[in-house]
């Protein structure tokens, strides 16, 4: 089954018919709130806010282990996440749709691993690619017969948060590579892989990341939500047809 992880501009999904909404418990705990079931276009999907219903869970809070282990333990293989992210590079501006191939982790203090404890012998998972290739390409696929813009690859930059960036901040994570930044990705994308689920994100921009475009001397919060609702819609679009391609 398909999982659909959202994020800020997306704690629900217009086109979702609902049957049910379950309360998981875990190993690691609660996830962010029930997980919501339903089809869309007749083909079941699951549905988890990762801030919560209310949007009240900031990113470092947010139980990542439990979020994906309750999608896991009821029977997604493939989780696709929706993400807000500032734009570094130029041509990711405010308003595009952007499907990240590669991934850098500047988080600290998050639980990040299934693999801990000493019952167990070690475990290390491949993350050459943290995202499935196959589902990106379903993803891209999608969003061209919904005619919908979206940008193939860049590499998404995963910062504590809450708060944003300095440009100082900013000019480092271009200089390691980076393309865009937000502060959910990670350990989201490695606890799926730590799992066997394939991942995809699709990344939303919302703003200029600090000190590039129109946030050269400061991010304007107020015009986020009119950049992301119209995105969202577009998301949205993509995530009907997403569910048409190959379940695995
Ligand atoms: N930085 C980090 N996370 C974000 C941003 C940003 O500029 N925009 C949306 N999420």
């Amino acid at each position: 089954m398909l999982a659909i992880i959202g994020g800020t501009g997306l704690d629900q999904l217009g086109n979702l018919k609902i049957t049910h909404r379950q309360v998981i418990r875990t190993p690691f705990g609660e996830p962010s709130g029930a997980l919501t079931f339903g089809t869309i276009n007749q083909h079941e999907v699951m549905f988890l806010a990762r801030h919560g219903y209310g949007h009240t869970i900031p990113p470092h809070e947010v139980n990542y282990r439990a979020n994906l282990w309750a999608l896991y333990e009821q029977g997604a293989k493939r989780v696709i996440a929706v993400a807000s992210v500032g734009g570094i590079r130029a041509d990711l501006t405010p308003g595009e749709i952007v499907i990240p191939d590669q991934i850098l982790d500047y988080t600290y203090g998050r639980p990040f691993t299934f693999f801990d404890g000493r019952e167990r012998p070690v475990i290390h998972i491949d993350f050459t690619l943290p995202y499935s290739p196959m589902l990106r390409k379903h993803i891209l696929t999608a969003a061209e017969k919904a005619n919908v813009k979206c940008i193939d690859g860049g590499v998404y930059a995963t910062t504590q948060g809450p708060r944003l960036e300095t440009k100082a901040e900013i000019n480092r994570l271009e200089r390691d590579g980076a393309d865009m930044v937000g502060m959910t990705g990670m350990p989201e994308a490695a606890l799926a892989k730590e799992l066997g689920l394939s991942y995809a994100a699709i990344a939303v921009v919302v703003n200029y990341a600090a000190g590039r475009g129109d946030s050269r001397d400061g991010i304007h919060l107020d015009s986020i939500s009119k950049i992301a609702e119209p995105a969202m819609a577009k998301v949205r679009n993509i995530l009907g047809l997403v569910v048409e391609s190959d379940e695995k």
